[in-house]
């Protein structure tokens, strides 16, 4: 299960992934808390896809336990927030970890929370990156599962490094995700930051 909130040009690598033949994992069904573009790619595939509006709840964990519901509904094994732009709140956390994990642009734990790529930029990086990690309780704060780095070019743009970092992003999401599917990454080992 694939949760977004965008434009889901990571969730398109994970569905052309899937859709290999002998690729491990399959994608059961697609949520986000928004009318996000990236719904589409799943429809076109006829794989069920919802939204569930923090909006339409009397306060987090209400949202929280309908988004829980749906999830519920497809028994996915593992869930992937790929762009999905909300902070889960403790309910889903609680329920789903380890088996809950996100892709962050930045090399964690450098740059967290929404603006990581402007973050980078700001602070003089000369290196940044993606980090596929475990959701926790906190703010991009979960156990590291893996990383990419991206060295920034000069001058360069907060849309331009972005779409840099995304290039190494989407195949490195895939290759987590069918090494979970084949247990060459156990998430209930990755309980520790990597030392
Ligand atoms: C990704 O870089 C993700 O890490 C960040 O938002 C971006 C989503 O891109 N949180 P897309 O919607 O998958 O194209």
């Amino acid at each position: 299960m694939v949760l977004i909130s965008g434009g889901g040009s990571n969730l398109l690598a994970l569905l052309e992934a899937t859709g290999t033949p002998g690729f491990p994992a399959q994608i059961v069904a697609v949520g986000s808390d928004t009318d996000a573009p990236g719904l589409d790619y799943a429809r076109q595939r006829e794989i069920p896809a919802f939204i569930v509006r923090p909006g339409d709840h009397e306060n987090r964990p209400a949202w929280g336990d309908a988004l829980l519901d749906q999830i519920a509904e497809h028994t996915p094994d593992l869930v992937v927030s790929a762009g999905l732009m909300r902070i889960l709140p403790p309910n889903v956390v609680s329920a789903l970890s380890p088996r809950l994990i996100n892709t962050h642009p930045a090399l964690l734990p450098l740059y967290p929370g929404a603006h990581a790529v402007r973050d980078a930029l700001a602070a003089g990086a000369t290196q940044t990156g993606v980090t596929v990690h475990i959701i926790d309780a906190g703010v991009d704060t979960g156990p590291t599962i893996r990383q990419a780095t991206v060295d920034v070019r000069p001058g360069e743009t907060e849309a331009d490094l972005h779409e840099r970092i995304k290039t190494l992003e989407r195949p490195l999401l895939v290759d987590v995700v069918r090494d979970i599917a084949t247990q060459k990454i156990i998430l209930e080992e990755h309980n520790e930051w990597p030392s």
